[in-house]
């Protein structure tokens, strides 16, 4: 009789129904690695891992410590050092590379709305600043790279995500960041990136400027959204919001299987680039749902934090590890990369669960 009525209970729990405790709590045990074992207080970056990918494990243990007391004490910390020892690798957090600048200045933003750290903020300002080097390819939009050998999505959408992010949090200069932000979301929309499908491409053919359909990759949907939540808030203007959803909505039909859960192309066998690339859509999709809820948005997040948490997880010693394929199996290795890609849905989830 009992085992029947646990039975009934259990079958009537729809999938993605675990309370905000439990997220929380597989968010913390997935942040440990990553907070006491690979982070090196010499480097300031994470053993491991490469220089962008630390910034977004900055950023997702941030966004853990936003909605967890538990956590400030350990991330603020690791804000404080890693502000004054990554430097040491990259001065000023600038290298030759405009995305990766981008990621670390919205990692800095990150950290200020969490710290109000002013130093924080400043950092950010003034990555921007040499971001802006970059605009005036022959197609329009920034470089990749100071070499100016590509036009890439991601690059783009950084800087559209940190001037409209900017132009929220300097209020003297707001007109000037906003201003940014509107130049880079029209020549995001006119420059061909999103196909037919409704999603984004990873770059553009420089000799003719047009979308030569290569490989859709998550994390070029995921900081796009991000950057026109941003813009709603700066401009006022609805239309962002949608112009966010629908990428969104394209991405969980396209990048999914049958059991919604978001891959990229290259799994079982992405590299230290593209195994932190999921992450980077979960984290943005919390951010578009937080300010546009949708129904499919929490399912979907809540699948993916479901599906890695059963399927993609071992235990090594004390360490709970998450690989990169989150349907599963788990596919090893399991490194500071796959573990805060992982950790980003896990976050999420808690996080829209509150
Ligand atoms: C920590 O970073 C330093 C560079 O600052 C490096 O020499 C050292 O090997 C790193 N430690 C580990 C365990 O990788
Ligand atoms: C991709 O997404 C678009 C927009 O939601 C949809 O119309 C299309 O059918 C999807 N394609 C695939 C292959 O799922
Ligand atoms: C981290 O994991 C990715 C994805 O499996 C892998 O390509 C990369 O080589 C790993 N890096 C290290 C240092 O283990």
């Amino acid at each position: 009789m009992y085992a029947m009525f646990l039975c009934a209970l259990l079958l009537a729990i729809p999938h993605g129904t675990l309370g905000q405790a439990d997220y929380l709590a597989n968010a913390e045990t997935a942040a440990a690695p990553l907070l006491f074992k690979l982070y090196n207080m010499s480097s300031g970056l994470w053993d491991t891992t490469g220089w962008w990918q630390s910034s977004n494990t900055m950023t997702t243990l941030g966004d853990l410590a936003a909605i967890d007391p538990n956590a400030e004490d350990s991330v603020s910390a690791i804000f404080a050092n890693t502000h004054v020892q990554a430097p040491n690798t990259h001065r000023d957090f600038l290298n030759d590379f405009y995305d990766d600048e981008g990621w670390w200045a919205l990692g800095w933003i990150n950290a200020h709305d969490i710290t109000q750290e002013p130093e924080y903020l400043q950092t950010a300002v003034d990555i921007f600043e040499d971001m802006t080097g970059g605009w005036g390819t022959p197609c329009g939009g920034i470089w990749w790279d100071k070499a100016h050998t590509q036009v890439v999505a991601i690059a783009n959408e950084l800087f559209f995500s940190v001037a409209a992010s900017l132009a929220n949090r300097k209020p003297d200069e707001r007109d000037y960041y906003l201003d940014w932000a509107q130049r880079s979301r029209d020549w995001f929309e006119k420059s061909g990136l999103v196909n037919a499908q409704g999603v984004v491409n990873d770059d553009l053919a420089l000799a003719t400027c047009k979308n030569p359909g290569d490989t859709v990759w998550s994390y070029n949907q995921g900081v796009i959204l991000g950057a026109y939540v941003e813009l709603a808030k700066a401009d006022a203007n609805e239309a962002h919001l949608t112009a966010a959803s629908s990428i969104a909505t394209a991405t969980i039909a396209n990048l999914t299987d049958a059991n919604q859960i978001l891959h990229d192309v290259c799994e079982p066998n992405c590299d230290v680039t593209a195994a932190q690339f999921k992450g980077v859509f979960m984290r943005n999709l919390r951010i578009l749902h937080n300010a546009a809820p949708r129904a499919e948005f929490a399912t979907f997040i809540n699948k993916n934090a479901d599906s890695i948490w059963a399927n993609n997880r071992i235990t090594s010693g004390s360490d709970t590890l998450l690989g990169h394929v989150w349907s599963g199996p788990f596919i090893p290795p399991a490194n500071a990369t796959t573990q805060s890609s992982a950790l980003d849905a896990l976050v999420a989830a808690a996080s829209i669960a509150q």
